[in-house]
């Protein structure tokens, strides 16, 4: 597949990510701690945040990492921001797009811009639980399994092709923040193994099916 940055996917040359985050970005702490090493196949060169306060930036920063903060406080409405964010996706030339903890639906258009170069991380076993409360809602149905998914991002709200999946047991005594933690531990790995396979080997949707390689 080639993309706009004349970057094939899955070429010998690292594949530009343009990470999405609204919050304290562990997954995107993950894929910095894995960009450097040789033979991975792709590099972090941006980050866009819908919230100026999100612990991303500072790992960005720290990481010598360019960001842009496109927050909806600053546009006139819901089509402008969906621009803006875009734009601001653009500009970084990203053969992949990765929402790792971005709390906000994209729209059609953004899609449309970046196609079928758009994947998310989310923490359940879709088509299970998918929305804002992925753990919260596993929980409260009483699963003894649940997990995390990392899939290719479509119209729907978590309903894209999926990629890979972990399965992460439910403990008796869990509560929403400790049996998220652990599943975070599952997701920045297969985050970061997902994506490097997609960098180094390509991404193809067939027939509603993603296929790497
Ligand atoms: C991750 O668990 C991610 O799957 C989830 O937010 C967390 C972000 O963690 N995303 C969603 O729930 C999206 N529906 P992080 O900020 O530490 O990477």
């Amino acid at each position: 597949m080639q993309t706009p940055s004349g970057h094939p996917v899955g070429s010998t040359s690292a594949a530009r990510l343009v990470v999405l985050a609204s919050g304290g970005g562990s997954n995107l702490a993950a894929l910095l701690a894995a960009h450097d090493a040789p033979g991975y196949g792709a590099r972090v060169v941006g980050l866009v945040t819908d919230k100026p306060t999100a612990g991303a930036l500072d790992l960005a920063r720290d990481a010598g990492i360019a960001s842009a903060v496109v927050a909806p406080a600053d546009f006139e409405d819901r089509a402008a921001w969906d621009r803006g964010v875009a734009e601001a996706v653009a500009v970084f030339r990203p053969d992949l797009v990765v929402l790792a903890g971005f709390m906000r639906i994209l729209s059609p258009s953004f899609l449309d811009r970046f196609p079928g170069r758009v994947v998310n991380t989310h923490p359940a076993l879709l088509p299970s639980f998918p929305g804002a409360h992925g753990v919260r809602d596993a929980l409260a149905h009483g699963v003894r399994v649940t997990g995390c998914t990392v899939h290719v991002v479509d119209a729907g709200v978590d309903t894209g092709p999926i990629l890979a999946q972990v399965a992460v047991p439910v403990l008796p005594d869990d509560d929403e923040a400790s049996l998220h933690e652990r599943i975070k531990v599952a997701e920045r790995a297969l985050l970061v193994e997902t994506v490097g396979r997609i960098a180094r080997d390509g991404l193809r949707v067939v027939d509603g099916r993603a296929v790497i390689g």
